[in-house]
């Protein structure tokens, strides 16, 4: 089947349960980040494996649903659980929500993540606006025939995540008294974490972050001209910073840690997205 098929349908079903909501905002919730979803009011749970043609999420942590509802005065729709690469999704497939998301007349996408914090003037638990990114695998979301009906063959990628929305999100954060970072991310594919010389080499390319998603929804929300904006919570020093051995509990606790704060800056965000960036 077509991708645009596939995507009406998908698309047609998640309509069938949003009783004339019309979600604006789409959100992706990072590991340990899931909780922030309680938050939403008046909600529809949709299950992936309720959408046709929707991958379904395997890692801990991560939940795999929709929660789409009221948050700060927007509809947001929200993914509690997304798809990695590194779980042997192809890139297509990490993106297919994304596409989805389009379909369902969202222009605008706040990303998070939990990733490994590679500058070293920075602590675990902060958290970072993420202002660009590298994606040094060969990889791409985009690569094969064009879907024509979502964006151009060739698309800028200058400005993906929008200078306006950094603006907005790091005055809402200077609101909140919740201090932020602005960086760089850069991905890499897991599940392996880093090795210390590609710690280094990261650094010295210019990355402050480390992680293994976001990039392909960025991609792919660039080429649909979505508006979007990317925040990470640096929930370890990325390795050989430190010495000692990175392991998945850190990430995991301290996304427990920050969740509050983390919550606190993405209802901030959601509240202050202006209207033209919707
Ligand atoms: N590396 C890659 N991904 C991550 C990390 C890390 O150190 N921490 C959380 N996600």
């Amino acid at each position: 089947m077509e991708l645009m098929e596939k995507l009406s349908q998908s698309k047609a079903y998640i309509e069938s349960r949003l009783e004339g909501r019309k979600p604006q905002i789409g959100i992706i919730l990072g590991s340990g980040l899931g909780d922030m979803a309680d938050a939403i009011e008046d909600a529809v749970i949709i299950d992936y494996h309720d959408i046709p043609h929707f991958p379904v999420s395997t890692v801990p942590g991560h939940k795999g649903r929709l929660v789409i509802g009221g948050l700060e005065g927007k509809t947001v729709l929200c993914m509690q659980g997304r798809f990695h690469y590194y779980e042997g999704y192809s890139m297509e497939e990490v993106v297919y929500p994304i596409r989805t998301m389009k379909m369902l007349g969202i222009n605008a996408l706040l990303l998070t993540n939990a990733a490994g914090c590679v500058n070293t003037a920075w602590k675990p638990g902060d958290l970072m606006l993420i202002t660009d990114h590298i994606k040094l695998i060969a990889d791409n979301p985009l690569r094969g025939r064009n879907p024509d009906d979502l964006g151009e063959r060739f698309f800028d990628m200058t400005q993906v995540y929008d200078k306006e929305l950094v603006a907005i999100a790091e005055k809402a954060a200077g609101e909140l008294s919740i201090s932020v970072r602005k960086g760089v991310y850069m991905l890499f594919t897991g599940p392996s974490f880093e090795t210390a010389a590609e710690v280094r080499f990261a650094r010295i390319a210019g990355a402050d972050a480390v992680g293994m998603s976001t990039v392909p929804e960025a991609i792919a929300a660039s080429h649909m001209r979505m508006k979007t904006m990317g925040i990470s919570c640096l929930t370890n020093m990325a390795a050989g910073i430190l010495d000692q051995p990175l392991n998945h509990e850190e990430v995991l606790e301290t996304g427990e840690r920050v969740k509050k704060t983390f919550s606190a800056l993405v209802r901030g965000v959601v509240a202050s997205w202006p209207e033209n960036k919707l």
